[in-house]
């Protein structure tokens, strides 16, 4: 008999999302269609341009030792240090060559479902507007410079590309079963703060919101402070995080071809159905099952964090 499980997608179709299923909602600018994409990238004047140029010189500062090999190559290769926002057009053209990927530009953060269609169709959704000069150090919603800088190089890797389109089609599953913060919690501690161990005690870091600001690469890598634990899919889906301030702990994998590996031989059906709705660990736990390659004081969040003039140490 066939089971809700044997349906398959069609990836190619914008998605419906269910009204019953749980996600942040978002009003749609009118002057964007469904796709909620930008009929063309900004006109970006010489002071975006020069806050880019000045946040890419204070990344690498930071960086060289500390980013993942496919990272710094990425950059290398699409040249992002050139001077200026980059051209999407030209980034998509370069990418495409490399991995078949494309940059595309949104407003905002856009609907789930939304991004899960572009990732699953290799386009990766970029924040159209660049921060300003008293948003420098930090900002709630991703920017051009968080989206390009941070993400987009790794899309050059090929088995990192394949996992990026993985994770959007695994999105028709979660939204399925009503799982989406589960998924979502995968992301974050992949996509946006994911650590990988080059070699034995050599941890870098790979994920975009470490990347693209100025204190989480030494925080993430280096410091006492969090928990640095072997990445376990059901484990991270279980995972509560923290959105405005450093993690209290950070996912580490062996390989791109071990985190794409974990994704796909996943059985989202069955682990989907034994979830529940919240989360179960908290973002600073241990639990007896972890591959802990460092169990972190906490003394940063402890003393609390940001704001607080706690040092990320
Ligand atoms: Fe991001």
């Amino acid at each position: 008999m066939a089971t809700l499980a044997d349906t398959p997608f069609d990836f190619a179709t914008l998605p419906e999302m269910a009204a019953d299923v749980f996600t942040a909602p978002l009003a749609k600018p009118a002057h964007v269609g469904s796709d909620w994409l930008e009929p063309a990238q900004t006109d970006y004047t010489a002071e975006d341009h020069a806050v880019w140029d000045d946040l890419f010189a204070r990344q690498l500062e930071v960086l060289p030792g500390r980013a993942c090999s496919a990272f710094m190559a990425g950059l290398e290769r699409l040249d992002l240090g050139r001077g200026g926002v980059p051209e999407f057009a030209r980034l998509s053209e370069e990418l495409g060559a490399l991995t078949g990927w494309s940059v595309v530009p949104v407003p905002m953060l856009i609907p789930d479902h939304v991004f899960f269609w572009h990732l699953a169709n290799r386009r990766f959704p970029a924040g159209n507007f660049i921060r300003t000069r008293e948003t420098f150090d930090y900002i709630e919603e991703p920017d051009v410079f968080h989206d390009v800088f941070g993400h987009v190089p790794m899309l050059t890797d090929p088995v990192y590309a394949d996992y990026m389109q993985e994770y959007g089609r695994a999105g028709w599953k979660a939204m399925r079963y009503n799982r989406l913060k589960a998924l979502g919690a995968l992301y974050w501690y992949t996509v946006e703060f994911g650590l990988i161990e080059e070699a034995p005690g050599d941890v870098r870091a790979y994920g975009a919101g470490i990347l693209s600001g100025p204190a989480e690469a030494r925080f993430a890598v280096e410091a006492q402070s969090p928990n640095r634990i072997m990445l376990n899919v059901d484990r991270v889906m279980r995972t509560d995080y923290v959105i405005s301030d450093l993690q209290p702990t950070y996912f580490v994998i062996e390989s791109f071809a071990d985190l794409y590996r974990q994704t796909v031989e996943r059985d989202f059906d069955r682990l989907y159905q034994s979830l529940p709705a919240g989360f179960t660990y908290a973002n600073s736990a241990v639990i007896d099952v972890d591959n802990v390659l460092h169990r972190g004081t906490q003394e940063y969040h402890l003393r609390g964090g940001r704001g607080s003039g706690a040092q990320p140490v």
